[in-house]
Order: structure tokens, then sequence, then C-alpha cells
């Protein structure tokens, strides 16, 4: 199926169903393929629902940051499913999830290096050998950052981009909430990506915890709406990018499945808007 120019939503199991019965409007679904490769069921729904709607695969459990390598059986796994659900785009987390068999479910941040570059770019060509395709590569919420560190972590992007010829999935929240809580400039973040590497867009709402010592921590949630000011930065970003496929990410209290298109839609509506505003050749493609 083409790629679609629309807002998509995260599918999570509570609505598979729903979708099966009634086939409501929306552009896309993105999956997390950990939630059905131990569900036979779901994994019947959801290659149903695959043939309607173009389908993202966004992996949760590819540990592309764990210094101990891939887990393979598990990578074995998503081709599988990848190969099922034939989807326009497949992706995961620039982070660490797994250490010597223990799988701990969580994202977990790592220092940007040489080393760790080389590392994770061994992966990630590891996991496009694997699927026959390019994996999209997302940054991470964040809350701490390592004095090891050599290098930001968009120019870490940026060379894994060069290194490997993986795309990025431009996580908006993420960066407006790690720029927060590390007290770094969005706008500049953003100045900073390479426009063509960039083939989605992520929004996702968070939440706001009093910090030790004053001050707020903002908590990558996925369990809200889209704050307002990132709906501002979101239109900064599709002047920058241009307009790519962008997913409302919902999965924690998840509401109505109509709630997270409703959000989908208001993503369309900024885009409209953001494209209106100015002469399309005074707009990235
Ligand atoms: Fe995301």
């Amino acid at each position: 199926m083409p790629t679609p120019s629309g807002a998509g939503a995260g599918l999570r199991l509570p609505h598979l169903a729903d979708v099966v019965a009634t086939r409501p409007s929306a552009a896309w679904f993105e999956i997390h393929p950990e939630n059905f490769l131990a569900n036979p069921h779901a994994a019947e729904l959801l290659c149903d629902i695959a043939r309607d709607y173009p389908i993202s695969v966004h992996s949760v459990g590819v540990s592309i940051g764990s210094a101990g390598g891939i887990d393979r059986a598990h990578l074995a796994r998503v081709r599988a499913l990848v190969e099922r659900t034939d989807p326009i785009l497949v992706s995961g987390h620039l982070a660490w999830s797994t250490h010597a068999g223990e799988y701990l479910n969580d994202l977990l941040p790592l220092p940007y290096t040489e080393q760790t570059l080389r590392i994770v770019s061994a992966h990630v060509d590891e996991v496009q050998d694997a699927l026959g395709r390019q994996y999209l590569v997302e940054n991470p919420s964040s809350y701490v950052g390592f004095t090891a560190s050599t290098m930001t972590e968009v120019a870490f992007l940026s060379e894994l981009v060069h290194r490997t010829g993986c795309a990025i999935l431009c996580d908006v929240s993420n960066i407006y909430l790690s720029a927060h809580n590390l007290g770094f400039d969005r706008d500049r973040y953003l100045a900073e990506l390479p426009v063509d590497a960039i083939a989605e867009l992520h929004l996702g709402g968070f939440t706001s915890e009093p910090e030790e010592g004053g001050g707020e921590v903002l908590i990558d949630t996925h369990g809200s709406r889209i704050a307002e000011p990132v709906w501002a930065f979101y239109a900064r970003a599709l002047e920058r990018f241009g307009r790519k496929p962008t997913l409302i990410e919902w999965d924690n209290d998840v509401p109505a499945l109509d709630v997270i298109l409703a959000e989908a839609a208001r993503a369309d509506a900024v885009a409209e808007s953001a494209f209106a505003q100015r002469p399309r050749h005074a707009l990235a493609s």
C-alpha cells in the first residue's frame, strides 16, 4: 500500500475487534509487534485489518542499543509478522531493553559515544539485513544525560543514518520533553536533524511531575491528549520536514478509538494550516 499523508493512530489490543467489525475511517494504524507474537487470535485480527489499512510495525523489543547483541529469536518473530502484514514502515527505538538474556520492560538510554555508535550501527545493519528493508530509528524521551557522551543525540542519529542508511522516526513530543528535562534547545535540535532521513513523526501525551528541589519533569506517559505547546512545535517540525506520516501514540489509560482518531484529525488540521500559510516552494518536500 502507498504511504499515506494523513495522520494515523496507534492500534492497541482493546480496539482490535472494534476495528475489524466497524472499519472506522482512519488513514493508517501503527502496532507493537510484541502485542501479537504470543497471541495468535490477535494476530489473525491484525492480518484482517492489514488487508484494508496501511500498517506500520513499531517494535519496543528490538534492542539495538544492547552491548550484548540483539535477540535474534525475537527479531525472527518480528520478521515473520512483518511478512504477514506487509507494513508501510518498520521502526524501533534508539535505546536498550535487554541484558544477559533478561528483558527489561523499559527503553533505557545510551551514552552517545563512538563506541556506542559502532555497536548500534552494527545492530541496525543486522536488523535491516534480517528484515530486508530500511529500519526507522526513533529519538528517545530522556530524563538523564551521560557525562560520558562525546556527541549530541542529533549528531549521533545523523551519523547512524550516514553509516547504515536507516531512516529517522522523529518523535516530536520526545524532543519537546527531552529538551525541557535536559535543558537543550528544541528548535536547534529540529534544525540539525537531517531532513532527508525523516520518514515518520510521532506525537504522544506526557505528564508533568514536580521535581525534587523545584521545577517539573515531563514524563512520556502516552496517556493523554497532545499538549498545546507540542501542537505548535509540531507545526514547526512540519515546516522543516514537510508533511510526513504522523502517528498519535496512546498506550496508557487508552480511551475510545474515536478520541485517538480525533487527535489524528487535529494533526491533519495542523498540517493543512501549516501548508496553507506558506507558498509551496517555501516548504521542504
Ligand atoms: Fe514515539
